[in-house]
Formats: C-alpha cells, structure tokens, sequence
C-alpha cells in the first residue's frame, strides 16, 4: 500500500463540503463513482444482493447508491456512514424528496468506528470511496465486525493496477485527490482474508479508462460554464485541474489505476 500521511480526514471533510465535491457530482451524477448506475448493477448481482435484505453504505455520500438499492434490488432497509455533514444533510432531504426516507437513514461517523451494533447486517456495501480513508485495516475490520456471519462485505474502489506507479506519480496524484494511501486488489484481499472474510471475487472492472475520457470531454466539450462557475469562474484553477486529470488518465491508460471490485462472505 503507498502512503501520503499528510492527507486527512479533515482534508476529506473540506472537499465533500465544499466546491471539489459539487465538481465531482457535477461531472459524475449523483452517483459519484466511476460507471455509476452499470457499476452498482455489476456490484448487487456480483454480490447477490437480495430483496428484503439489510445494508450498511459506508462512505455513502449524499445515498445515491442506498436509493439505488431500495429501488433496484428491493433491499428492505439501508443505513448510511459517512463523515461530513453536509453530504449527510442533502442525501437527507434527498430521500425525503424521492419518498425514500423510511427505509434509508444516515449515521456521522467514521467508517473505521461507526458504533453501530456488531452483526446488524446482511451486507456492507462501498463504491469508490473507501480510498479516502486513512486506516484501511481498521475500515475492513469494522465492516466485518458488522456483517452477520454469511453476510457479504461488496465495494468497488480506486485501486493500483498490475503495473505499478513509480514514487513521483504516487505523490502526485493521491496528493490531486486528497488520498492518504491507497490499496492493491491483492491488500484488500489480505485485509478481508484476516478479518475472516472469503473472497469470492476480486478483479479489475475495465471501466476506469473509458470513463475518465468520459469526465474530460465532459469538462472539455459541453459543461466547462458549469465546472467554472463552482469555482468562481477560475480559469487557471480549471486548467490545473484538467491537467491533473489528463495526468490520471494516462495512469489509467497504463494500467497503473483501476476500478477494483471486491466481494467478500464472512464466515
Ligand atoms: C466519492 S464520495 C462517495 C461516493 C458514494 N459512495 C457514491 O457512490 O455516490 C466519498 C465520501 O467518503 C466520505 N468519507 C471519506 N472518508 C471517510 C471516513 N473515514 N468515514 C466516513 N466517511 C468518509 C466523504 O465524506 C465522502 O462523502
């Protein structure tokens, strides 16, 4: 796993409050995670989310992906962790608006210390996010812990891929996303293995290239107005920003950054 301390969850908390978390839904859609809806369909049917099911979304934003769960796959009742307030406050109001709030509630907390009770779950469920926490093996463990045994930990997120970032591209680019580390298919295949967990599936999905092409043509082609008026019409700011992201798609292009997708049935 390779690290940049310096980025916290107070770093984390500033993005998701303020104009770095309106740009990334603005390019992204309410589900802000790479392949938004084919991504979550791929996840509930890899991890074979059933009806009538519980869950917990760790990391889970404005609940883009709870709505998408009590919509699609009839999952009776979800629970949302996530540390910033203000995201937590407009997926609020957002299952209000789309009469969903009886069966979605939210929890501000930590993932790696949620203090909700230990095996409540049927499922805990992630999507490209987990890459913002700063101790991972703690977030694993604590995911375990609340999975009922035969319940199933399922989450995609950004991953190294199979060849490798040298130190200079590491650096620059968890420094662009406020990462404080981030993992390989094969560590949160350990993390899970020691938090008695079996891995059933562990892979690259193939969508991180195309839809990063996807963003940049997007800011580039048709909502450049949008993306600069979240930041007060700075040009220079949104040139750096797409300089940073042509840098990650290269990466992608690689095969130095992946979307990995993990599921996992604990014991
Ligand atoms: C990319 S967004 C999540 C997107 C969401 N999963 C989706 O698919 O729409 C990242 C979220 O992670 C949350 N986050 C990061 N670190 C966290 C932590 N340690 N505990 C709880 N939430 C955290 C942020 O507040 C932010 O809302």
């Amino acid at each position: 796993m390779n690290k940049q301390p310096s980025a916290t969850l107070a770093d984390v908390q500033a993005v998701y409050s303020g104009a770095e978390g309106d740009l990334w839904e603005l390019i992204m859609g309410q589900q802000i995670h790479i392949g938004g809806l084919v991504s979550s369909m791929d996840l509930a049917e890899k991890a074979n989310i059933q009806a009538g099911s519980r869950g917990i979304d760790f990391c889970c934003c404005t609940g883009a992906g709870m709505r998408f769960l009590v919509r699609f796959r009839d999952v009776a009742r979800m629970t949302g962790v996530d540390a910033t307030e203000k995201v937590i406050a407009l997926g609020r109001r957002r299952c209000e608006e789309e009469g969903l709030a009886d069966r979605i509630s939210f929890v501000l907390a930590d993932v790696c210390d949620c203090g909700l009770p230990g095996g409540s779950a049927d499922f805990v469920w992630g999507e490209d996010a987990w890459c913002y926490v700063v101790d991972k093996p703690r977030m694993i463990a604590e995911a375990a812990r609340l999975v009922r045994p035969g319940g199933t930990v399922a989450f995609t997120d950004w991953v190294e891929g199979d060849t490798p970032m040298d130190d200079a591209e590491m650096e620059r680019f968890l420094r662009f996303m406020k990462f404080p580390n981030v993992e390989t298919r094969d560590g949160y295949a350990k993390l899970l293995t020691e938090n008695g967990c079996n891995v059933a599936v562990c892979e690259n999905t193939g969508r991180y290239a195309p839809c990063v092409d996807l963003y940049l043509n997007m800011i580039g082609m048709q909502l450049t107005y949008d993306a600069l008026r979240l930041i007060g019409f700075d040009q220079s700011l949104l040139a750096a920003i797409g300089d940073e992201m042509q840098f990650m798609q290269g990466l992608a292009h690689a095969g130095k950054l992946v979307q990995g997708l993990f599921v996992a049935t604990k014991e």
